[in-house]
């Protein structure tokens, strides 16, 4: 029995019944309403707050951490022995976690606990690598085990709900939340969203280590005109049911227990509103039994949308599409009792979405086990195997983008380290750092000390235009090799960070030009949370070290890779571009009549090249890998692909055998090449392997002009190989 049956079941619906029963109408809209813990100003907007405050310098680090601890008040806590409230946003601390679960167990008139909700992305207070790099490790174990431990370290701390996966497709690099999923392709992300689901939650989501799990955002959220954070997405729906809404189908067949939908509107519907996601998608045709929750104060801005004449217009519509859980909007507490004395719902629409939400608080054991240990934390909080593990995960998202021999580094040789960036513990921990904190994280500095290195640093160039041209010639002079650090701020990505220029900024590609100048071997190491348009700096340096934000443990991978302690295998989930005005830009866009090519009249700008900087699927070792012996066969609902992989260098290393279909001829243009399933295979030097994947029948299936999702026969291309430009290649005819 999958998960989402298992949450509809006789005895959980026997003791829904029960409680609504029991529950006056006031108690009912209480379970519907998740707040923040201060009724003034609200957990997101104190956070951002606090953390302009930390960058200024008004505040300390022990300032900012105990005023994001201290945000919360005591007025909560009345509304919630009163019922009013069903679940929280952002409450951090486990004795306030404990606090408010007690309330409303022992002081409220039915004991219903509460759910406790944060974005636990990627990682608790062991933070690893942000979802977009993580995606480059390629590898479904690592991401259901970093889940799992995000969970297992959340539980700890009173959290039972985090707000992730963050499933949506991003193609966009001006887009700034492209930082929390797992990049432009749908196959790709769909494997993450699975893992995700099963790290967080397991297979049982009473068990006291895990937590309720959110694929978010419901839908199409990363479609966003022009990469504009919160802009509308007008998308055809076959782009929508093929590109959009399998990860969400694949998260729902994993047991998703709850879903939270998406800011934007989708060809002129708020996903708030949109009934026909939630009920003919969501429920009717994935049989999803969990719950549904809003975005942050989202019902209340369909006000803004135009498509609701006030808050209370807006709680009936998202009430009757299926929203369960109004998120910090209070339009739902405000006026649902109004409107069922209007008679404009019933009880049947709101019991519903109670039953919704008791239903999970239920099957999540909450009503048992409301309480946590409050000792359990400290002795798990990057312990020792969190701790390797986010060193593991985190050298394993490392993209190695160029090379020409300079890397590996000697560990006996005196380099320059220069870019503040490479000191900027903070700045590793990326969006959604959870209770992540500065002084647990290793920057590059201290890694490269930690492993014993001889080197001197000055940061010389700021992200923001800070460049001292002198110093850096003074620093660089004495030594061959420099390693440059430049990128982004961590708040440059994220929710509310999208960029027009996605160019490196301020002065940086001034630093590394005076580098390559002064004649100095130049390692660029990059820290970012989206691909950036960075040709020039690849011009200018002999080797670049995508690294990304890359958690508690980034300053350690780092060095790793650099010193070849571990032999680079991220490759990469977003194509880059070669400069921002390319964007979007995707590997897997539809064939056009005129095929990019070097002829004038073809699909391309004037002034840019052809190719993008580097493709999907990119990343080099310090070995080499030649793939041959492509073999197609055909069973009736699969094709067996086999091909040879020879490690032909002389170093291990860990290779991500790509096969990517096209279909030749169909009745809608249908993409370039899709990916299609993937291998890491691990070769030693001069060993060969047959690597074998399977691609399903079904999974070449595509949407027709009439929305019907059809098998249409014919040749396919299958690629095979490294990237996204893989040549090696075989035809097959399917019937
Ligand atoms: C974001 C969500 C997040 C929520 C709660 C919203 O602004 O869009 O992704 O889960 O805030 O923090």
């Amino acid at each position: 029995m999958n998960l989402q049956e298992k949450y509809n079941n006789p005895i959980t619906n026997e003791k829904i019944n029960k409680l609504l029963d029991e529950m006056t109408i006031d108690e009912k809209i209480g379970q519907l309403n998740q707040v923040g813990p201060s009724p003034v100003g609200g957990f997101e907007i104190s956070l951002k707050e606090l953390d302009k405050m930390l960058k200024s310098g008004r505040i300390s680090q022990q300032e900012y951490e105990n005023s994001v601890r201290g945000m919360y008040s005591d007025l909560r806590e009345e509304e919630v022995r009163q019922g009013k409230i069903g679940s929280f946003l952002g409450v951090k601390g486990v004795d306030k976690c404990n606090k408010l679960q007690h309330i409303a167990v022992d002081e409220s008139r039915l004991g219903i606990p509460l759910l406790i909700g944060l974005d636990i992305v990627h990682g608790y207070r062991t933070i690893f690598p942000i979802p977009l790099a993580e995606s480059c490790c390629w590898d479904e174990d690592m991401f259901e085990k970093t889940s799992s431990i995000a969970a297992k370290e959340t539980a700890a701390s009173g959290i039972n709900w985090t707000f992730a996966p963050m499933i949506d497709v991003a193609r966009d690099a001006r887009w700034g939340r492209i930082a929390e999923g797992a990049g432009e392709d749908t196959y790709l992300t769909s494997c993450f969203a699975k893992a995700k689901v099963r790290g967080f939650q397991g297979n049982e989501l009473s068990n006291p280590e895990k937590i309720i799990s959110c694929a978010k955002h419901f839908v199409a959220y990363g479609a966003a005109i022009g990469g504009r954070d919160y802009n509308t997405a007008d998308v055809s729906l076959q782009t929508v049911f093929e590109t959009y809404l399998p990860p969400f189908e694949a998260a729902v067949n994993e047991g998703a227990a709850s879903i939270m939908s998406s800011f934007n509107d989708l060809n002129g519907v708020p996903c708030t509103t949109n009934s026909f996601l939630f009920q003919e998608i969501l429920r009717k045709n994935w049989k999803f039994n969990g719950l549904v929750v809003s975005d942050a104060g989202a019902i209340g801005e369909c006000v803004n949308h135009g498509t609701a004449s006030d808050k209370k217009d807006a709680a009936y519509q998202a009430l009757k599409a299926g929203i369960d859980i109004d998120m910090n909007s209070s339009s739902f507490s405000d006026n649902i009792k109004l409107l069922l004395e209007q008679g404009k719902i019933t009880i049947d629409d709101i019991d519903r979405a109670v039953s919704n939400v008791l239903r999970i608080k239920i099957e999540s054991g909450l009503f048992e086990n409301p309480y946590t240990d409050e000792a359990l934390g400290e002795k798990l909080y990057l312990c020792e195997e969190h701790k390797s593990l986010a060193r593991d995960s985190a050298r394993k998202s490392i993209v190695l983008l160029k090379n020409d021999g300079v890397l590996p580094l000697e560990k006996n040789i005196k380099i320059a380290v220069v870019g503040e960036l490479a000191n900027m513990r903070l700045e590793m921990l990326g969006t959604w750092r959870g209770m992540g904190c500065e002084q647990e994280t290793v920057s590059l500095i201290d890694g490269l000390r930690e492993n014993g290195i001889n080197f001197v640093f000055e940061p010389c160039c700021s992200v923001d235009g800070f460049f001292d041209k002198e110093k850096l010639l003074t620093v660089i002079k004495d030594v061959d090799i420099v390693i440059a650090a430049v990128g982004e701020y961590q708040n440059m990505s994220g929710e509310a960070a999208s960029l027009r220029n996605i160019d490196l900024h301020g002065r940086q590609n001034e630093m590394l030009k005076a580098i390559f100048d002064e004649g100095k071997k130049l390692i660029t190491v990059l820290f970012n949370g989206r691909p950036l348009a960075i040709t020039e700096a690849v011009n200018n340096s002999n080797a670049v070290v995508e690294a990304w934000q890359l958690g508690s443990q980034a300053g350690n991978a780092i060095c790793d890779v650099i010193f070849g302690d571990y032999n680079p295998s991220g490759r990469l989930t977003t194509t880059f571009p070669n400069n921002s005005g390319e964007c979007p830009i995707y590997y897997n866009h539809v064939s056009t009549g005129r095929p990019t090519s070097e002829i004038k009249h073809s699909c391309k700008y004037m002034d840019s090249p052809l190719t993008p900087l580097f493709p999907f699927g990119f990343g080099l070792s310090y070995t080499d890998y030649q793939y041959d012996n492509l073999v197609l066969s055909k069973a009736k609902d699969e094709i067996s692909v086999s091909v040879d992989v020879r490690n032909i260098g002389s170093v291990e290393g860990t290779e991500t055998v790509q096969v990517y279909v096209k279909d030749c001829v169909a009745s809608r243009t249908r993409p370039v090449r899709e990916l299609k399933a993937f291998k890491k295979v691990t070769l030693k030097p001069s060993e060969l392997k047959t690597v074998k994947m399977v691609v399903p029948k079904d999974s070449l299936m595509f949407y027709d002009a009439n929305m019907k999702k059809v098998f249409e026969t014919g040749d396919f291309e299958f690629f095979v190989g490294h990237d996204s430009t893989a040549v090696l290649s075989k035809i097959v005819t399917i019937d």
